[in-house]
């Protein structure tokens, strides 16, 4: 017996406590506890057993730390099925969330009794494997086929209600778990219930398969666990035994554990709970936050103010003049309605944030008293400069000023304070109220508890935090502008718009670089570029016009109807534009370029290239603590396919040296653009990873 079951007999009873916080993962110890419970009930003479958790849930699945390592006996599966054998009657007890594994050695219980507050289901899926120990076989038994795939493939959680309802649990009762689970073993005794093991009721019927295992194909946008797990449900329809459904079951787990893509999706499960755990930030409190002020009731304004607001923080909104401010409050609600309409807030929750929480203001004196206060206002040094000397002669002593700038030096603007401490960048992206991604970025003189109160925001905002450091365009928008160019310079060399995004989407991303500079409008690019030229470009950067030709024609892409792609009202997509392709033929002749052919792959090779370069060189400047840092930031913001990883992620599974090689194949041709990362290169000399990175600095 290990520490991690404790064994205890009450009566006829003989009771098995799970104590391995936080989350009581099955490693191990409780496995190896488990399987020896079960023994010594069965030689005890003990007529039942029951399996609760203690702390916060019941097993909320499989140690996920374990993956990637050589098991260890017992197996889960095999202890599933030896817990269903027993001849004693087995009953779980949930609390918390029964997930994955979890839930698996629920449905090996021969009876399931749940708190109401109890969540289960099994979101394998979500980190690239299906369920192994007999949940694509025991679920479908209980709760139907079509039921039991719609949770598998989406990995989606149910409450004890729907649970109940479904079949999946057999009682719901209030008390600790401990105690609604001895009283129901008890129940059962006394009605001298049966054993009753879910893997010996009927197999599930069968349904069409196959055009289910396409459709979740499409859906997943290239992820393989949840079509999958379709496969998995089928063996337990069409199996002649239950052993035989198992046993294909085992044999698709073992396919998708040794799949890139797993490495990817718990890369990114691990890393989505590091990024905001700086080293750094050990220790160090948050400043108070109960208001914060917002300049600006554009969209990022206006956005960053219901996200506030949705968090139960109240909200200054400063405006130029009253009837700007009635429209950003027009914009606010607007967005509210939203959440009322999908039931995530009520009617009175939506007045009390409209007229309670929200204050609109037209004088800077109406910020004196809040605990942060974030501009966004129009992108301009000046106009920025003029808004932070405002906020430095009005708001309180160890009030955060914060700018919600994308690419302007956040050391300038701290440097026209008397307070530099004060001040630090917090970079939206929008519509902030939806988009996840939030880059605290530090600037030199930034104080520890500022950047921990950035974060904290972050968290009660419910977004993914990152830590940027000063430089063009942070993180995300300095890495995307590589990337870019990368793209812009394909299509000079002969590649259409259109087969790049199709190349990218069929990498896996929600959208290609030319659907997204349509949807965030192409005139932004086109006063960047206008800003860079004026700066003086470096005669050896390759540059192309062919785009502001269409700008000054006034298409600037989804708002006007017209970019990269013609977009019809009423129509989600829209279809290649004829006259950029004239266009760009015309840019290929002026600059005497002879168009060549490349294949799919050569544009996702050179495309990921230069987004790891320039990652590299982010990670090696210090402006991305981590690599993780990296990852987390093109994933939430950037629309980077979650199943692999990130690009850093990605560059390891891919390989370091062959990356490198290709960069410097590329330098051939333009040894300006492709200057290998000085990071990149130590690594492959050493022959380390960015996961060695990772691990050395958290
Ligand atoms: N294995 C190992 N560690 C786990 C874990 C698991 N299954 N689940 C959570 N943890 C860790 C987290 O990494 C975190 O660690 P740190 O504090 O060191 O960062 C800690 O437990 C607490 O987790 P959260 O911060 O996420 O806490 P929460 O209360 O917000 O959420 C939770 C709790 C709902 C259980 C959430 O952690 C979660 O969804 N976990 C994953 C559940 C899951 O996917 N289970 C299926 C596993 S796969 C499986 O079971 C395969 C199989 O069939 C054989």
């Amino acid at each position: 017996m290990t520490d991690a079951i404790a064994y205890e007999r009450i009566g006829d009873i003989a009771v098995l406590k799970a104590q391995n916080p936080p989350v009581n993962a099955l490693g191990i110890d409780i496995r190896t506890g488990l399987l020896a419970g079960i023994e010594r009930a069965e030689s005890e003479g003990a007529k039942a057993v029951l399996i609760y958790g203690d702390g916060r849930t019941y097993f909320a699945g499989a140690d996920i730390r374990e993956f990637g390592q050589a098991p260890k006996d017992p197996y889960l599966p095999d202890l599933c099925n030896r817990i269903e054998a027993s001849p004693l009657i087995v009953v779980s007890a949930l609390h918390g969330t029964a997930l994955g594994g979890g839930l698996e050695v629920a449905l090996s219980s021969h009876y399931r009794v749940a708190v109401p507050s109890a969540k289960m289901g099994l979101p394998e899926v979500h980190l690239g494997i299906l369920p192994g120990a007999g949940g694509t076989q025991r679920l479908p038994r209980v709760a139907g086929t079509e039921a039991a795939l719609e949770m598998i493939t989406s990995g989606r959680q149910v409450g004890a209600k729907e649970a109940l309802a479904a079949g999946i649990i057999d009682k719901i009762a209030e008390g600790e778990p401990r105690e609604i689970g001895l009283a129901y073993t008890q129940e059962l005794l006394d009605q001298g219930a049966p054993r009753r093991a879910v893997g010996e009721m009927p197999a599930p019927q069968a349904v069409d398969f196959d055009a289910i295992y396409e459709a979740t194909l499409k859906k997943g946008r290239g992820q393989l666990s949840p079509a999958t797990c379709v496969r998995a449900v089928q063996a337990a329809a069409e199996s002649p035994s239950l052993e035989a459904g198992l046993k294909r079951e085992r044999e698709l787990f073992m396919e998708l554990m040794n799949s890139d893509q797993r490495l990817g999706l718990i890369h990114a499960f691990f890393s989505e709970r590091a990024v905001s755990k700086l080293p750094e930030l050990k220790g160090v409190a948050p400043r108070d936050l109960n208001a914060i002020g917002v300049i600006g009731g554009g969209t990022m304004g206006a956005g960053i103010a219901t996200a506030a607001l949705l968090a139960g923080l109240s909200v200054v909104m400063l405006e130029m003049a009253p009837e700007a401010a009635e429209a950003a409050k027009g914009r606010i609600a607007g967005n509210l309605k939203g959440a009322l309409k999908r039931g995530k807030i009520s009617e009175d929750q939506f007045t009390q944030m409209t007229e309670d929480a929200l204050t609109l203001a037209t004088d800077y004196a109406a910020l004196s008293d809040v605990d942060l206060v974030i501009e966004a206002v129009f992108e301009e040094m000046s106009v920025k400069k003029e808004v932070f000397g405002k906020l430095d002669a009005v708001c309180k002593k160890g009030a955060i000023l914060a700018s919600n700038t994308s690419y302007l030096d956040v050391n300038e603007i701290a440097a026209c304070t008397s307070r530099p401490e004060d001040v630090i960048g917090l970079h939206f992206f929008s519509p902030a109220h939806v988009m996840k991604l939030l880059e605290v970025v530090v600037a030199d003189k930034t104080a520890p508890d500022v950047v921990a109160t950035g974060f904290e925001l972050g968290k009660r905002l419910k977004k993914i935090s990152v830590r940027a450091g000063v430089c063009d365009g942070f993180i995300g928008n300095r890495i995307l502008s590589t990337y870019r160019k990368a793209a812009d310079h394909m299509i000079l060399d002969g590649a259409s718009p259109y087969q790049i995004d199709k190349a990218l989407t069929g990498f896996g991303f929600a959208m290609g670089p030319f659907a997204v500079a349509d949807l965030a409008g192409l005139d932004i690019g086109w006063a960047m570029r206008k800003r860079k030229r004026a700066e003086g470009m470096d005669p050896r950067e390759r540059d192309s016009a062919y785009v502001d030709k269409m700008c000054e024609a006034g298409n600037f892409g989804q708002k006007t109807g017209k970019g990269y792609y013609v977009y019809e009202a009423g129509k989600r997509g829209g279809t290649p534009n004829p006259e950029v392709s004239d266009l760009i033929a015309a840019e290929r002749a002026e600059q005497g370029i002879s168009p060549r052919v490349f294949s799919d792959e050569e544009i996702i090779s050179r495309y990921m290239a230069a987004m790891v370069n320039e990652a590299a060189k982010v990670v090696g400047e210090g402006i991305a603590r981590r690599p993780l840092d990296v990852d987390m930031t093109l994933l939430f913001g950037y629309g980077f396919p979650r199943y692999r990883g990130g690009p850093l992620k990605w560059a390891d599974i891919e390989g370091l040296d062959k990356i490198l090689a290709n960069i410097k194949s590329y330098a051939k041709e333009d040894d300006f653009f492709w200057q290998p990362a000085p990071l990149l290169e130590q690594l492959v000399a050493e022959g380390r990873t960015f996961d060695d990175l990772n691990k050395e600095n958290s």
